[in-house]
């Protein structure tokens, strides 16, 4: 196979050209050069694919057999490079995500459940998309994406993640947790250690997304790990708190309580979010043709050894994860109060 993976030097991104180099396939990767580089092995076509020129430039490495999509925000993005690359493209995949699905997070969704409404010259400029919230607006850029992904001249595969953690994750959401199991003491969580959770492997989502790409499939998969008794909130916990080394003592808050204290869902508890679909992502297509999802201890453990290795590029995201040791001593001091009454 040959592919151009538009992206490749950072996390998925990463992920699916190393996967494919060690299957032996020809990769070429596109990026600005600003997200480091790609691996090893990979042609790598400098270029930003808001520039005509440098898409122009890139298509003179092709033709692939699928152009894998990791770098796309808004549909105009997809348009300018299917124009440009036209059948030299391949097969098109693009990495949407769960948020594209309307009712995402609050209610439970499966690859049948509406989209946002979108348009394939939706941008993020528009007074009617940037009156919505942030999460609201990424959606529907992604539904739009996926709209204007359906153009492509040889066919389309949609991707669509939930959370992926895994080596190389830059967000934050590992990094704080690493932190704070390091820190121990009392630690605040939300919910309870039973709740059930769906992050995906790096790793797990590139091998499905090379698979599918490999039988010239078609169609779209949103891809989460399934909902599992044993995948849960408290064993990611544990796992982080194993692997660091760290001793806490475990202080599962009320949801209504922490939310009344304005504790920030997603972020300042990283991954804990209340609205009753955020974990009921149904993942049964992409299970059924073969997305396997490792262990979260085994995510952990390897995202862990990683770190030690590569510590992550800073990036603006990691600010928002984790909760300030001061601000979490207050909320414990009133949380045993309010348990006290
Ligand atoms: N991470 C998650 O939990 C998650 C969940 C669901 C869906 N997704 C989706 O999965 C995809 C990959 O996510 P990721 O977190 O792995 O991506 P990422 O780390 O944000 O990587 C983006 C890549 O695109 C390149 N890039 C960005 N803007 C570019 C431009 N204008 N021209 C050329 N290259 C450009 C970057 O390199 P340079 O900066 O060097 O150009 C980088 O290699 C995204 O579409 C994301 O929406 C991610």
């Amino acid at each position: 196979m040959r592919i151009l993976v538009l992206g490749g030097s950072w996390f998925l991104g990463r992920a699916l050209v190393s996967d494919a180099l060690a299957r032996g396939w020809t990769v070429t990767t596109f990026t600005r050069g600003r997200s480091g580089m790609p691996p090893e092995g990979a042609e790598h076509v400098r270029g930003d694919r808001r520039n005509q020129d440098d898409l122009a430039r890139l298509v003179e490495s092709g033709p692939w057999d699928a152009t894998i999509d990791t770098s796309v925000y808004e549909p105009a993005d997809v348009l300018a490079v299917l124009d440009a690359l036209g059948t030299s493209a391949g097969k098109y995949a693009l990495l949407s995500s769960v948020s594209a699905h309307r009712d995402w997070p609050h209610e439970p969704v499966e690859e049948d459940s509406p989209l946002w409404p979108s348009r394939v010259d939706a941008a993020e400029t528009d007074p009617d998309i940037a009156a919505q919230s942030v999460p609201a607006q990424y959606g529907i850029l992604k539904a739009g994406c996926e709209l204007a992904a359906g153009t492509a001249p040889l066919g389309t595969l949609i991707f669509r993640p939930g959370v992926i953690l895994g080596p190389g994750e830059y967000t934050g959401r590992m990094l704080s947790l690493f932190e704070r199991a390091q820190r121990g003491g009392r630690w605040l969580l939300g919910g309870s250690p039973s709740d059930q959770i769906q992050p995906v492997d790096v790793r797990d989502v590139s091998r499905f997304v090379l698979n599918r790409i490999a039988i010239h499939d078609e169609g779209a998969y949103n891809v989460v790990a399934p909902r599992e008794p044993e995948r849960n909130y408290g064993a990611l916990i544990d796992a982080c708190l194993e692997v660091t080394g760290g001793t806490a003592e475990l202080v599962w808050g009320e949801p209504e309580w922490l939310l009344e204290q304005g504790v920030r869902e997603w972020t300042e508890i990283p991954l804990w979010r209340t609205p009753r679909g955020t974990w009921a992502v149904s993942g049964q297509k992409a299970a059924d043709a073969g997305l396997h999802c490792r262990s979260l201890r085994e995510t952990v453990a390897d995202t862990w050894a990683d770190f030690q290795e590569h510590p992550p590029v800073p990036h603006p995201r990691q600010a928002e994860h984790g909760m300030d040791p001061a601000r979490e001593a207050e909320l414990l001091e009133q949380y045993d109060l309010f348990r006290a009454r």
